[in-house]
């Protein structure tokens, strides 16, 4: 009964390990989850607050499609203050998750057999999105060493139409640097690309700074951002994310894609969306530090078990190398039934993840620490 778009996609690692965590939870084991990109902090009191204002309002019903004026205006601003993006209101679209932004965009610009170049490994969705749209999937490694214009070069097709970069980085936890960037833009505009830059984790970042590639010298024609409130906010479930695309003819695209699938975001999630852009931001700030003392924490503990990965730089996961006790699947498997701890691992994200696996950080220090007791215990 099911399509043949549907053959070579898999289900989502990550909410795959994550509901395996929850029976495992439900059956009353002692189950520690770090498989989840999902903030542990509850979202902000004045978050919250402002989504209740918006029921007592009657602010409950279809919005226009691309998001409420005051949100997308907040959202054009932000961009060119703290992005140095010059865009207004008229770029951005406000989706439900930046995942329907990232599914519209695939789904407005590729056509069959169109390439999308991928930098191995990257986020499960963009794999995904890309084969749905009926596009082909083109991986250049960059896992440790940098993306360099020449290996990049080694893919590209009179096909390839696209090049998604995703920095702060899921799952490895890299910043591009500004070299990384500039080859990339360089890249681009000599094959006439689209990029997608998805910056979703720019704020959950440990002494680096983000930098948006639409911000490079012809960059703002062809690059679209996507971002959201997920990780910032801690707002996962609210589903409120946003694009910035940088044509009229690229953002009307999206925009019939997501009238006739989910009309517009949830009203009240981009009421207090707006609330979260435009108060204060210290909240943020404080869960950027508890992710930053996790983060030293996880990694001091990784290596004292002889556990090696990159020192994360931005996002919440540590990738974690399995080569001394077997692959990805093995180490997995054996930490789930031996320690009841639950990863993802790294071949979900591409080729060059398959001797790691993914822990997320976004687990409270406790569970951190027990975690790695049990994981010492377990070698
Ligand atoms: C790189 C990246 N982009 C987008 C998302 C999804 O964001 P949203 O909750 O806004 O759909 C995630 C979530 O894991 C992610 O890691």
């Amino acid at each position: 009964m099911l399509s043949k778009r549907l053959s070579g996609i898999e289900e989502s690692a990550t909410m795959k390990m994550g509901s395996l965590a929850k029976k495992l939870q439900a059956e009353g084991k002692s189950v520690l989850n770090f498989s989840l990109g999902e903030p542990d902090f509850k979202t902000p009191g004045h978050i919250c607050e402002a989504a209740k204002r918006a029921l007592d309002l009657g602010y409950t019903h279809y919005t226009s499609s691309a998001g409420i004026g005051e949100l997308r205006e907040a959202i054009a601003e932000k961009i060119r203050e703290e992005n140095k993006v010059d865009v207004s209101a008229e770029n951005v679209i406000v989706t439900p998750g930046a995942k329907q932004a990232i599914y519209e965009l695939m789904m407005g610009v590729l056509d069959e057999g169109d390439e999308v170049i991928l930098l191995d490994p990257a986020w499960v969705t963009f794999e995904s999105a890309v084969k749905l749209a009926g596009g082909n999937p083109k991986w250049v490694k960059r896992l440790e060493e940098g993306v360099k214009y020449e290996s990049l070069e080694s893919v590209a097709s009179e096909n390839t139409k696209m090049i998604i970069i995703n920095s702060p980085n899921n799952p490895v936890g890299y910043v591009l640097s500004d070299n990384e960037l500039k080859e990339i833009a360089e890249f681009a505009v000599d094959h006439d690309l689209l990029v997608l830059s998805d910056e979703i984790y720019e704020k959950i970042i440990y002494g680096r700074k983000h930098v948006s590639i639409a911000s490079f010298d012809g960059m703002q024609a062809r690059t679209v951002i996507i971002n959201g409130f997920s990780k910032t906010y801690a707002m996962t479930g609210w589903r409120i994310g946003y694009a910035v695309a940088p044509t009229t003819e690229i953002l009307e695209g999206m925009l019939k894609i997501q009238q006739h699938s989910v009309s517009c975001a949830p009203s009240i999630a981009q009421s207090a969306a707006l609330t979260a852009l435009s108060s204060p931001q210290d909240c943020v700030k404080e869960m950027v530090e508890q992710f930053k003392r996790r983060r030293d924490v996880i990694v001091k503990r990784l290596s004292e078990i002889g556990l090696r990965c990159l020192n994360p730089e931005g996002a919440f996961y540590a990738f974690v190398n399995t080569s001394n006790y077997g692959n990805d699947m093995e180490l997995t498997e054996r930490l789930l039934k031996e320690a009841y701890i639950v990863v993802t691992p790294g071949s979900a994200f591409g080729v060059a993840g398959k001797d790691y696996v993914r822990f997320s950080f976004a687990a409270s220090i406790e569970d951190i620490l027990e975690g790695m007791g049990r994981i010492e215990k377990m070698f």
